[in-house]
């Protein structure tokens, strides 16, 4: 099974790829994550891809589609299916991973659009953080973890926020990802793959939503 996973930023896209991972066993693929570990790791990618995640702008498609097209090669993408979280972003990245599954004998099954309002989005990114250890997400008050200060998932005491959630950056990065998820999401809705999922709900039920479409 082949899945995207679109929405606007801190619409909740890592947070139900934590959910459908567990159950369905998919590899998960969040392009953003990819390039905050190269950033982490001081790789030339993760060096070239800091101008751009830093101040809230999309990495240039020839390096994100290349990053993307190698990935979905590897074997455990093949056998397993993936759930690409973030990607496509632009027009140009569609097309491109339209030819990559082409040319791999693969298809997409299920493009989810978590539909969530800007203002929503940015009570969402001010409030989230992270497992250092894991990568898992919290929210202050909309998902914090069982025991105070400790990861549910790893039990690990050590959080951080993202550079890109400090206020300033927020607001442009919602803007000018409306300005180019629009004909992304048309291109989807026109081969029937569409399927808009209500976001202004609580993690549960847009996860239900989720799976009423996926099935068992
Ligand atoms: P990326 O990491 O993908 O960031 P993003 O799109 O801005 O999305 P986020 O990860 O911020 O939000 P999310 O939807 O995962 O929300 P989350 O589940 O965490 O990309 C980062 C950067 O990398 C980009 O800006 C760009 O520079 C670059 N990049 C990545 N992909 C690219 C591409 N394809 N092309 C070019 N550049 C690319 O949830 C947010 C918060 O809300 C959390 O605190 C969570 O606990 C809470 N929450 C979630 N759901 C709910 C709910 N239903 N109710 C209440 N709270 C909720
Ligand atoms: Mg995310
Ligand atoms: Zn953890």
């Amino acid at each position: 099974m082949n899945i995207l996973l679109m929405g606007l930023p801190g619409a909740g896209k890592g947070t139900q790829s934590e959910l459908i991972t567990n159950d369905y066993h998919v590899v998960h693929i969040s392009t953003g994550d990819i390039f905050r570990q190269a950033i982490s790791d001081k790789t030339p990618l993760g060096l070239e891809a800091k101008k751009y995640t830093d101040a809230g702008n999309l990495v240039p498609d020839e390096i994100t589609n290349g990053l993307v097209r190698e990935r979905l090669g590897h074997e455990d993408v093949l056998e397993n299916g993936f759930m690409l979280d973030g990607y496509p972003r632009t027009i140009e990245q569609a097309q491109a991973l339209d030819s990559n599954l082409d040319k791999l004998n693969s298809k997409l099954d299920y493009v989810f659009y978590i539909d969530v309002d800007p203002d929503t989005l940015k009570d969402r990114l001010s409030g989230r953080f992270m497992c250092s250890e894991c990568g898992a997400t919290y929210h202050k008050l909309y998902n914090p973890p069982k025991v105070e200060g400790v990861c549910d998932a790893c039990g690990s005491h050590d959080f951080y926020q993202r550079e890109d959630d400090k206020p300033e950056k927020v607001g442009h990065r919602i803007q000018l990802q409306m300005d180019s998820i629009r004909p992304i999401l048309e291109h989807y809705d026109s081969l029937g793959l569409l399927h808009r999922i209500n976001g202004e709900q609580s993690i549960e039920n847009v996860y239900r939503d989720v799976r009423n479409v996926i099935g068992e």
